[in-house]
C-alpha cells in the first residue's frame, strides 16, 4: 500500500516588518496563523475567525486585509506590516500617538486591528471627513464602544489637527440654525 501523501507544502517569501523569511508553510493555514503560532506575532489578534470583526487586519503591500480570511501561501513575495512594525524603536507611530492622545482603546483587543486599518486609509487617500473615516473604519468593531475617540484619533492623523466635528451633526447645527432664526423673525 502506498505511504500516504503528507501535508501540501509550500516555501514562500515574506517581508515582515522589514524582516525576511523564507518560510514552509501548508497550503491551508491563514495569514493569521501564520503570523501568531509560528512566527510569534500576537500583535495581531483573533477575534471572530470569520471576517466579520476586523481585529486581524494587516496590510499586505500597504493594503488592509483580514489575515484570517487569507492564505499565507498566497501573499509569496509580499510586505506584511502587523502592529509590530509601526513603531520605530522607542518611536511610537504616529496613529499610536493620536490613540493615546484621545484615549481610543479599553482593553486594547482590537486597537492592533484598527490601528493597520487606518494605516490602509491613510494610504488609500479616500477619507476627506470624519464621516468618511467612520465609514472607511466601520469594519473594525469595537466591543468597548470607543468608536467616537477612535474616529478623532484616525481623523488627526489623516484629516490633521481637529477638532473634527461630524458632517452630520454640522448639517443639523445649520438646519437648527436656521429653523431658529426664522422662529426668531417670526416672534419679532
Ligand atoms: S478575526 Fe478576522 S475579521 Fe474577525
Ligand atoms: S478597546 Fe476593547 S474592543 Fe476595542
Amino acid at each position: 500500500m502506498p505511504p500516504a501523501a503528507g501535508p501540501s507544502r509550500h516555501a514562500i517569501r515574506l517581508g515582515i516588518n522589514g524582516t525576511p523569511y523564507e518560510l514552509q508553510v501548508e497550503s491551508w493555514t491563514p495569514l493569521l496563523e501564520l503570523l501568531r503560532e509560528h512566527l510569534d506575532l500576537t500583535g495581531t489578534k483573533k477575534g471572530c475567525d470569520h471576517g466579520q470583526c476586523g481585529a486581524c487586519t494587516v496590510l499586505v503591500d500597504g493594503v488592509r486585509v483580514l489575515s484570517c480570511l487569507t492564505l499565507a501561501v498566497m501573499h509569496d513575495g509580499t510586505e506584511v506590516t502587523t502592529v509590530e512594525g509601526l513603531a520605530r524603536g522607542d518611536q511610537l507611530h504616529p496613529l499610536q500617538q493620536a490613540f493615546m492622545q484621545h484615549d481610543a482603546f479599553q482593553c486594547g483587543y482590537c486597537t492592533p486591528g484598527q490601528l493597520c486599518s487606518a494605516l490602509g486609509l491613510a494610504n488609500e487617500g479616500h477619507a476627506k471627513s470624519l464621516d468618511d473615516v467612520r465609514e472607511l473604519m466601520s469594519g473594525n468593531l469595537c466591543r468597548c464602544g470607543a468608536y467616537a475617540q477612535i474616529a478623532q484619533a484616525v481623523a488627526q492623523v489623516v484629516l490633521g489637527s481637529g477638532p473634527h466635528t461630524s458632517e452630520v451633526a454640522q448639517r443639523r447645527w445649520i438646519a437648527g440654525t436656521t429653523v431658529n432664526t426664522r422662529a426668531r423673525e417670526e416672534q419679532a
